[in-house]
């Protein structure tokens, strides 16, 4: 490794603009999904989210953490739009994508979110072929999987099309046991993050918005000691056992959060250092700093 892995993590920016979309592509559960994002759109400001871009090219990261929520209706129009974005972001660093909710919206929406944002999911070529019987194709290829020496990344895709009124995430059985199965096979010094959509533990949202297998995930959770989410459109730090969690606000909205993580080798594991960064007015000042040391072996 080299001496500093330097990583960033945004989430929800919700870039996408739905002025002029014809009325025959907002059909059913898109149509409450359109007169919310009229509600919404003064929030998610584009601006905002290029002020917090413009701001990466110095920071030199090596890696790009996006945990979902890039669009608002998960139409395949959005979709294109935001792989334009994204390819923008990658002259920075590394991406990775993890879907949201609201990236996987209608059945129709997985197909476009492969194709277009295949460079940033990391999925291997054969991850539909290899998908376990019944299995939906978006799960099919998830835990996406980087390395960068004895740091383990791995991207789950919580994202799947909700009934009205539900905006959920779940995992699925195949998925866990692929997760497991990588956390199994990791060297024992490894440092092991994982990155999603939606809060990992059960009872951190209401029933409609949560993770539905969360219950299920926790003991693979023993195993990981970083986590990252969006979908809350809030910051939060919080653990469980030693694991640590972060959630990330929305990147688009007034204060424009993002975290900044830079780990080094230390004698006992990692040395990590977090820190919360918003936006006031033209600057980026610091919110929020943690430090600590994860012990992977210990
Ligand atoms: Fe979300």
């Amino acid at each position: 490794m080299c001496d500093t892995m330097r990583f960033i993590h945004i989430s929800d920016p919700h870039l996408t603009d739905l002025t002029g979309v014809p009325s025959k592509a907002i059909r059913g559960k898109r149509r409450l999904g359109h007169l919310s994002w009229r509600r919404r759109r003064h929030r998610h400001l584009r601006a905002n989210l290029d002020a917090l871009c413009a701001a990466f090219s110095e920071l030199r990261p090596d890696l790009i953490l996006v945990t979902g929520d890039l669009v608002h209706i998960g139409l395949p129009e959005e979709l294109a739009a935001a792989a334009e974005w994204l390819r923008d972001l990658r002259s920075s660093a590394q991406i990775l994508v993890t879907p949201g909710n609201h990236d996987l919206y209608g059945r129709d929406s997985w197909s476009a979110c492969r194709s277009r944002w295949g460079d940033y999911l990391h999925l291997p070529r054969n991850s539909a072929a290899n998908a376990d019987a019944g299995e939906p194709a978006w799960w099919a290829g998830f835990p996406s999987h980087l390395r960068f020496d004895d740091i383990h990344v791995y991207g789950l895709n919580s994202g799947l099309p909700t009934p009205v009124g539900f905006a959920a995430g779940e995992l699925g059985a195949p998925q866990r046991r692929r997760l497991a199965d990588l956390l199994a096979a990791a060297p024992a010094q490894a440092l092991n993050l994982l990155a999603l959509h939606h809060p990992p533990l059960p009872g951190v949202m209401g029933k409609r918005r949560a993770l539905r297998d969360a219950a299920a995930l926790q003991p693979l959770l023993g195993g990981v000691h970083l986590a990252l989410h969006g979908h809350g459109h809030w910051n939060r730090s919080y653990g469980l056992g030693g694991v640590r969690i972060f959630a990330t606000g929305s990147a688009s909205t007034k204060h424009a959060p993002f975290r900044l993580f830079d780990i080094q080798r230390a004698a006992k594991g990692f040395a990590v250092r977090m820190e919360l960064r918003t936006k006031d007015g033209a600057q980026f000042n610091l919110a929020q700093a943690e430090e600590f040391i994860v012990s992977p072996a210990g």
